[in-house]
């Protein structure tokens, strides 16, 4: 039930502090800077085996998935690519007995992940997922599976169902680092010891729900908006653009930051808002010089800071802080107000929230 809710997105949004503690009880050792992922059957042999993984998923999942990308790629040093699943399903990829295929899906149900798998197994490869819902499909057909904690997900647009993998792929970048050799020792034990920081640097953002409420009251009318964050955010500008879309009906665009002068630029005007992800990340710097441009053309620009920052004030009209963390974890924290902005736009436009219109839950046929 939905409690002191008015909906079950906001009641799944602020469920984020238990399921990301719950994601990391028993996975987690703490005292040897260890991580335990038993179902995942991730043998030493395996580890050192695999060339290349495919991360293959659709909507949010694809978007947990971009982050893994950058995670696995700078902790265990093996390619991976992110393919969103409709897409590599009918792409003949190239896949031998070298190669993973990691799905990532909260339902465990949706058609076109399902049939990536299933291509995925006839050419050979090994089969892992990150899946929510437990005995579905997609858990009961790979080689190994690490179970989310984020526990049953009612509102359609998702929300724990996306953080939750966030920290279950981090979590596996450290094991196959570990099991590779990638990953030197101390560098692990702190990589490790940074986990525990994640319940409370997401109750923090969640403490900061009534800044994110005036925000979107003064722009509940908007008719677009612009996304843009780079690196490991940058998947966090498709996430928020998406969670708008999707229950607030809004045209939200987004795009990696330094792409905008390739075209998009050309759109900043006063009436194209722009909403700039800018945590103290290592591609801060990049994203100012893009906020100092949009700013020029005269566009609006809320950004996501991380508190303490003395020169976002200066620059952006509104600013939805967030507490520092590890740039790894950013994600983690970075969404949070874009999935409270999103939820309250919706709600003060009187939307049905968690029952978007054209939307389900679960997308189980093609
Ligand atoms: C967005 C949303 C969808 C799902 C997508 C994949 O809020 O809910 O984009 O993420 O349909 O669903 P699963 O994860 O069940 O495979």
């Amino acid at each position: 039930e939905k409690g002191e809710y008015r909906h079950f997105m906001q009641k799944e949004i602020h469920e984020q502090v238990r399921s990301l503690t719950d994601t990391l009880a028993g996975r987690v050792d703490f005292d040897e800077g260890t991580i335990r992922l038993p179902q995942l059957n991730l043998t030493p042999e395996l580890a050192r085996r695999i060339q290349r993984i495919y991360i293959t998923a659709c909507g949010t999942a694809a978007h947990a998935g971009m982050v893994g990308k950058i995670l696995i790629e700078r902790i265990a040093r093996i390619p991976v690519e992110v393919d969103i699943a409709s897409e590599f399903r009918y792409r003949d990829p190239i896949i031998d007995a070298d190669t993973v295929v990691l799905a990532i899906s909260q339902s465990g149900e949706t058609a076109d992940t399902l049939a990536a798998m299933d291509e995925s197994r006839r050419k050979g490869a090994t089969l892992w997922a990150i899946v929510n819902a437990i005995g579905s499909q997609a858990m009961r057909i790979a080689d190994g599976y690490i179970a989310m904690q984020a526990g049953p997900e009612i509102g359609v647009a998702s929300t724990k169902a996306f953080t939750a993998p966030l920290v279950d792929l981090y979590m596996l970048a450290i094991l196959l680092g570990d099991l590779r050799g990638t990953l030197p020792e101390t560098e692990r034990k702190r990589l490790v010891a940074d986990l525990r920081l994640i319940p409370d640097l997401v109750s923090r953002c969640l403490d900061r729900e009534a800044e994110v409420v005036q925000v979107a009251r003064e722009m509940r009318y908007i008719r677009n908006i612009l996304y843009l964050g780079r690196g490991i955010n940058m998947p966090i500008a498709y996430e928020g653009a998406l969670k708008l879309k999707e229950i607030s009906y809004i045209h939200a665009e987004a795009y990696p930051a330094g792409e905008m002068k390739h075209g998009p630029i050309a759109l900043i005007d006063r009436d194209m808002p722009v909403l700039a992800i800018a945590p103290k990340d290592p591609w801060y710097e990049k994203m100012i010089s893009q906020i100092e441009q949009a700013k020029a053309r005269g566009g609006s620009v809320i950004a996501v800071a991380t508190e303490g920052d003395e020169r976002l004030p200066a620059l952006c009209d509104h600013i939805f802080w967030v507490p520092d963390a590890p740039w790894m974890l950013s994600p983690v924290v970075t969404v949070i107000p874009l999935q409270l902005f999103a939820y309250h736009i919706a709600a003060l436009r009187g939307l049905d929230v968690d029952q978007p219109r054209n939307l389900a839950k679960s997308v189980t046929v093609e």
